[in-house]
């Protein structure tokens, strides 16, 4: 659905709602309250370097109020305001081991499976990070959801998106009628739609990989990533690297200027032999997202990711996603 620059992101759900005229309403309302926690977030992610400068560092601030670190903050601040939505029926988070239950008597028809605050490594030194989100229609029939309710294929996935805490603050989602990009107005609270329907470039400009890693990488792996930074001016290579440590941010900017992002399976940690990604809070969101923008997510045993049953909350997946040509470029060469 097609609408103006400059749309308010609630009158673009709304819009968007009337285009399906058996919808309750329930995925609007979902998103709108996501909205209101994400706002809520950029407000506090943009107060961050200074809760030690105004001496709210200690146990306590200034106000007598206990001091959460932001991605807890993030967490609590979602968790609070989802479960007495009346839109889910059972959540997870990057933050919290087990399914959190939604408050008796509010629950919903959807599930939600979130990262609150990804790309942590870089709240302290203002680099971009943001929040991940997925959405699925539950499976049990009523009454508080179940794990059952979350391990779903992200092919399943109703809604997926993030807001990026970034120089501006982003929500980017897609209902599975394309990817819509609004942008914040700080002085007023409203996200303004000011990317309609991005595609992602076929061909990719930046690699995205903590080449670091590389000795720890399976040989293919290796091998593909020295084949793609061959020159070759019939791909525009060699490309050049960014890679910041935060995913969403690595994401959304090969998005919207056409990218191959990489977080490769590697020996370096026993205890993470798939990576440090997890399948339900980041993968699957944004590869529904870049899916939906004309690009593609696959594992570096390519499996589409969009088709992997979870089996854990926390299952971890290696990720290769981004512009078509690059991501079917890394299939053939690793499936030799
Ligand atoms: P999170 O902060 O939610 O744990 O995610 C961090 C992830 C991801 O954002 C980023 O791409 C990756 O960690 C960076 O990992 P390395 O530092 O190992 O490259
Ligand atoms: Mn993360
Ligand atoms: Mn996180």
């Amino acid at each position: 659905m097609r609408r103006p620059l400059g749309v308010t992101v609630h009158r673009y759900i709304v819009d968007s709602q009337r285009l399906h005229p058996e919808a309750t309403g329930d995925l609007s309302g979902l998103l709108n309250e996501l909205i209101v926690a994400g706002k809520t977030i950029s407000a506090e992610v943009n107060m961050a370097g200074l809760a030690d400068v105004l001496g709210m560092s200690g146990k306590t601030n200034i106000q007598g109020e206990e001091v959460q670190k932001l991605d807890e903050f993030a967490n609590r601040t979602i968790v609070r305001r989802m479960a007495r939505s009346g839109y889910l029926c059972v959540m997870t988070s990057e933050e919290e081991d087990d399914i959190i239950p939604v408050e008796e008597g509010y629950e919903g028809k959807y599930t939600l499976a979130f990262d609150p605050l990804d790309g942590s490594s870089n709240i302290d030194v203002n680099v971009s990070i943001g929040t991940i989100f997925s959405v699925h229609r539950r499976l049990s029939k009523e009454g508080q959801g179940d794990i059952g309710d979350l391990l779903q294929p992200g092919r399943k996935q109703v809604a997926a998106g993030y807001i990026l805490y970034g120089s501006s603050t982003m929500l980017v989602f897609t209902t599975g009628h394309g990817v819509q990009g609004f942008t914040l107005d700080p002085s007023v609270g409203e996200f303004y739609l000011s990317h309609a329907d991005i595609k992602t470039a076929e061909r990719a400009r930046y690699v995205s990989v903590n080449t670091y890693n590389q000795p720890f990488w399976q040989k293919n792996v290796q091998e593909f990533f020295e084949m793609i930074n061959r020159p070759d001016k019939s791909k525009g290579r060699p490309y050049s690297s960014r890679y910041i440590g935060s995913l969403v941010a690595d994401f959304h900017r090969n998005l919207i200027t056409g990218g191959i992002f990489a977080y490769p399976r590697d020996t370096k940690d026993s205890s993470k032999p798939y990576g440090k990604l997890r399948l339900l809070y980041e993968a699957a969101p944004l590869a529904m997202l870049i899916e939906q923008a004309g690009g593609r997510a696959i594992t570096d045993d390519c499996r589409n990711i969009l088709d992997i049953e979870a089996e854990d909350l926390h299952q971890r997946v290696p990720l290769i996603i981004g512009s078509k040509l690059d991501v079917d470029e890394a299939e053939e060469f690793l499936s030799r």
